[in-house]
């Protein structure tokens, strides 16, 4: 037994994270009239959904004509054939729908002449199958993200949402294969908190923080990803890392796709607007494991900018002053901050940057997690949403403004599964106590720490293995170093040192718990990136240049427990969800 203080809760559904994904369930949730908690380690309007820019895609058909299945065409072709086709389908068809609830929940979106929302062109969206750009992502100016949270913090108080606002959450409380609730540490009093739920949902977020370089903010260390895996279940497609191609150079900060859709454009040392060489059709709006791996060429063949010729230039003074002050205010001032460039004058100094994972936990396109021990099984009382999950609606690669409308259309699809599954009110089962223990002997072990390796040493050791060997471009020479080198920071923790032993706003502890989750992810991404011997999307193989469809029209699945690791894979899903669409099957992709 322990000696914390425990404090019990008892909720129909607890969701973890206070993202766009897991505020979006919590307004579902408390609208269905089920008693819901939401669990965050950070104040909800802080969630790194506020950094999201440029849009949000649903084909309304505001600027011309647009199609949900040409939507999903493209999302299908983004994900270089490796997303399951239901799921797309739903997140496509479902999307319009989605977009018009947030704007009566209030989201202030960008307006044209006529009061419709604005809706911009983004990379890879199409018409047609692939023939024309279209205008398919809803903008508020290019702070969307922020507009959307804040909104949908909003509603969640107005439906009787209850916050528990900077607890960390710890663990899941697992019983036979079932999920029963989570236990958090409240960082303001030092208490333990064990929440029993019907239906926990995680809402955790993405865990670009592995990187030395990203566009995620420093909460981004993937929680539930990692306690998914300490209860025993596999990630899915974890090798599948997104690099945006225009983060500012030597910060990592943002600056939005949608400088590409209002007409901005890449420069190499020689002026040459190079995108041109590589997508003849789309150019610019490629898709952005394209765009990212042409400018990394461009740098390696030495026709990078600056003294170190390591980035390229992104232009956007060409365009007209109103069109950058209406539609492009953040990224000016981002670019002033960060860069101390005057956009309106001068070109950005930008780089592709760690920006999103299309891995994380296995779901359905209801949200419920699966197992995938050699059939598909859901887990019962878990589910997962928003970057964390891995539908997989984004197979290897994500377009663009994809991500927020997944965030708001499974977070609602979550909503409504736990209503469908949960009736208000039902008593709990006792949990066994020996989980508890379990979960506080480990937050125990890593408090009390009194070795000679910092946290700090340990994750700027694992940020630059993953930097510098699971890159944009990948060999097995650099995988097998990494595979090594990647334990080395895990094995570091035997001899871990943790100063502060407080229970109280301890941000020692907490980088602590944060990097012992992180390692776990960035184990299981460079194991899973060496055994893909093909190119698709986001992960691009020198040695093993083309796509495999005859090997790998597969999900790579990582269990990993400590520092080993078990991979397998399940097929894609070669089926559509309605007869509404037909199954696209793979083609070569080209932009
Ligand atoms: O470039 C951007 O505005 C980012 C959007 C996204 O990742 O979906």
């Amino acid at each position: 037994m322990s000696s914390y203080k425990i404090i019990d809760h008892e909720y129909d559904v607890v969701v973890l994270g206070a993202g766009g994904s897991g505020l979006r369930a919590a307004v579902g949730l408390s609208e269905a009239g089920l008693k819901t908690a939401c669990v965050s380690k950070v104040f909800p309007t802080r969630s790194h959904t506020s950094a999201a820019q440029g849009g949000i895609s649903a084909a309304l058909g505001n600027m011309g004509e647009d199609d949900w299945r040409w939507h999903m065409y493209d999302t299908v072709k983004g994900a270089d054939w490796l997303g399951d086709q239901d799921c797309i389908e739903y997140l496509c068809k479902e999307a319009p729908r989605a977009v018009l609830e947030l704007e009566k929940y209030g989201v202030p979106f960008s307006r044209t002449e006529d009061g419709k929302i604005y809706q911009r062109p983004f990379g890879g969206m199409t018409k047609n199958y692939g023939n024309e750009t279209v205008q398919r992502t809803c903008a508020a100016a290019d702070r969307t993200g922020h507009a959307i949270l804040h909104t949908l913090y909003g509603q969640a108080l107005k439906h009787n949402t209850e916050f528990f606002i900077e607890y960390f959450a710890l663990d899941l409380l697992m019983k036979n294969g079932e999920c029963k609730g989570l236990i958090a540490w409240n960082l303001n009093d030092g208490t333990i908190h064990r929440f029993r739920s019907h239906i926990t949902i995680i809402a955790t977020g993405g865990y670009g923080k592995v990187y030395y370089s990203a566009t995620s903010a420093h909460t981004c260390t993937g929680d539930g990803n990692a306690m998914v895996l300490r209860a025993g279940l596999p990630l899915q497609d974890m090798e599948f890392v997104q690099f945006h191609p225009t983060g500012i150079y030597g910060h990592g900060t943002l600056i939005s796709e949608g400088v590409r859709g209002e007409g901005g454009y890449l420069v190499n040392s020689k002026g040459e607007r190079f995108m041109e060489r590589y997508a003849p059709k789309a150019k610019d709006l490629a898709s952005r494991d394209v765009v990212s791996r042409s400018i990394a060429v461009e740098i390696n063949e030495g026709r990078g900018v600056g003294k170190e010729k390591d980035h390229v230039h992104l232009h956007l003074d060409h365009l007209d002053q109103n069109v950058i002050e209406e539609r492009l205010p953040g990224i000016s001032e981002s670019s002033r901050l960060f860069a101390n460039v005057d956009v309106t004058k001068e070109p950005i100094p930008v780089v592709p940057t760690v920006h999103y994972n299309m891995g994380g936990i296995p779901t359905n396109y209801k949200a419920e997690v699966l197992t995938l021990n050699g059939s598909e099984k859901t887990v019962p009382g878990l589910m997962a949403i928003g970057e964390a999950a891995c539908v997989s609606v984004h197979g290897a690669n994500r377009l663009g403004s994809n991500s927020l409308i997944d965030l708001v259309v499974f977070g609602r699809a979550a909503a409504k599964r736990a209503a469908e599954l949960v009736k208000p009110g039902l008593p709990h089962e006792e949990i066994p106590q020996s989980e508890t223990d379990k979960c506080l002997e480990r937050f125990d072990k890593l408090r009390n720490s009194s070795g000679s390796n910092s946290t700090a040493e340990l994750r700027l050791s694992m940020q630059k293995t993953m930097q510098s060997k699971c890159a944009v471009f990948r060999t097995e020479k650099t995988l097998k170093e990494g595979i090594n080198e990647i334990r080395k920071p895990y094995e570091g923790m035997d001899d871990l040192s943790v100063k502060d032993k407080s229970l109280i706003f301890n941000t020692d502890l907490v980088e602590t718990l944060e990097f012992d989750n992180l390692i776990r992810q960035a184990i299981t991404t460079m194991d899973s990136a060496y055994h893909r011997k093909e190119s698709r999307g986001a992960h691009a193989r020198e040695d093993y240049p083309k796509r495999d469809d005859s090997k790998y029209m597969q999900h790579t699945l990582s269990w990993c427990d400590g520092n080993k690791t078990k991979i397998d894979y399940r097929p894609v899903h070669r089926s559509t969800l309605t007869n509404e669409v037909q199954y696209f099957p793979p083609q070569e992709r080209v932009y």
